[in-house]
């Protein structure tokens, strides 16, 4: 219900002053009619759009070509016609008020007559009813205007096509572009959400692989994850950007899990390795490789996984890869892995000093090391 207006504005509304303002200007036209004609249409037109290419489980890029196509050509094309309908409609009061005043000018007495009928049928008799017909016929224009308005129907306003048409574009454009911006918010919506179930899944996998490794060969649990952390520490100082420092993390953390299936004989052997044993061992990038390759959400770690022993001069293993060719997360672990295994005693040697560790990595920086990753971990551990 709409508000009820209250008395005294009521009043001021109806004094003799604002009465007469108010009959003075024109009446402007509305253009309501034409922006629900457009928002009726585009709403509808771009929801079947995108109900259609989303029932054939089409790519979103599809939904937003054919949404802005249907947003252009249809708006446009409902734009057009509502612009030559309303130049019809205009055409046709031109027309009928020409023949109105062609009427007048031929048959002015039957005309007459038609003006003392119209104000008959109001009330009006005698004396005062050919007074009303005298002041409308002495004036053309008012004798003309009543009779469009009175006789044939027509309003005290004309619309303007190119407002209608416009109104209807606006309103298309407008109301049909909304459920665009809905599918893209909704995308969006399960865009995060994949992304966050993604992440959960590859934490669940790495976590479940790396109690693997750890409950086989615990000395390589605790070194892979003593070197996860260094590994973050030199990619941030390259520069790196913290999705792939996130991913460095996983190399550093996966590179020897294909160490679960080195015999126990070899993993655990209290001195050094003779050359037969030293070929199994070669095997463990290629097996975690493999592991980590069979687990859908690890599964683009594998290469880095595979390179992690590969060297810059190209005299590792397994592929014999070199410079930068090896990914930069292989060739990060493998300074890191290192500089914690020089830095460890083990059951056949002792531990390294740091400053021979340092020396050590310069010596190779550049043959076994990538010289720039090496600079990074020195700038962290010898600054
Ligand atoms: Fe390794």
């Amino acid at each position: 219900m709409p508000p009820r207006p209250k008395p005294q504005s009521l009043a001021s509304e109806h004094t003799p002053f604002a009465v007469r303002r108010r009959l003075q200007r024109s009446p402007s036209a509305s253009y309501l009619h034409d922006f629900i004609y457009g928002a009726v249409d585009g709403a509808v037109t771009t929801f079947a759009v995108v109900a259609g290419v989303a029932g054939a489980n089409l790519d979103e890029t599809v939904v937003i070509i054919l949404g802005g196509a249907n947003l252009i050509a249809d708006g446009f094309s409902m734009a057009a016609s509502n612009f030559l309908g309303s130049r019809a409609e205009r055409q046709q009061r031109e027309q009928a008020r020409r023949e109105e005043q062609l009427h007048i000018r031929f048959v002015p007495e039957g005309e007459r007559e038609e003006i003392r009928q119209i104000f008959a049928a109001k009330g009006f008799e005698g004396d005062e009813l050919e007074r009303v017909v005298e002041v409308i016929t002495s004036d053309a224009e008012l004798w003309t205007d009543t009779m469009m308005s009175e006789e044939l129907g027509f309003g005290s306003t004309e619309p303007n096509e190119y407002r209608a048409a416009l109104a209807t574009l606006a309103a298309f454009l407008l109301v049909g572009f909304l459920p665009l911006l809905m599918l893209a918010h909704e995308l969006e919506r399960s865009e995060v959400e994949r992304a966050a179930q993604n992440h959960r899944n590859e934490a669940i996998a790495l976590a479940a692989l790396f109690a693997g490794l750890d409950a086989r060969d615990s000395y390589t649990g605790r070194h892979s994850e003593a070197v996860v952390e260094l590994a973050a520490q030199v990619t941030r100082e390259l520069g790196m950007p913290q999705s792939f420092v996130a991913e460095v993390k996983q190399v550093a953390l996966l590179h020897d899990v294909g160490k679960i299936g080195i015999p126990d004989a070899i993993l655990g052997k209290p001195g050094p390795l003779d050359e037969t044993e030293w070929e199994l061992m070669h095997e463990h990038p290629i097996i975690g490789a493999g592991i980590v390759a069979s687990i859908e959400p690890l599964a683009h770690l594998a290469p880095a996984v595979r390179a992690e022993h590969e060297r810059c001069d190209g005299k590792g293993y397994p592929d014999g890869l070199s410079g930068e060719q090896i990914p930069l997360a292989s060739r990060i672990t493998l300074v890191c892995d290192a500089h914690h295994a020089m830095l460890s005693s083990r059951p056949y040697r002792a531990a390294m000093q740091p400053a021979a560790a340092v020396a050590e990595l310069r010596d190779n920086a550049g043959t076994q090391f990538d010289p720039e990753v090496v600079d990074a971990l020195l700038s962290i551990v010898a600054p």
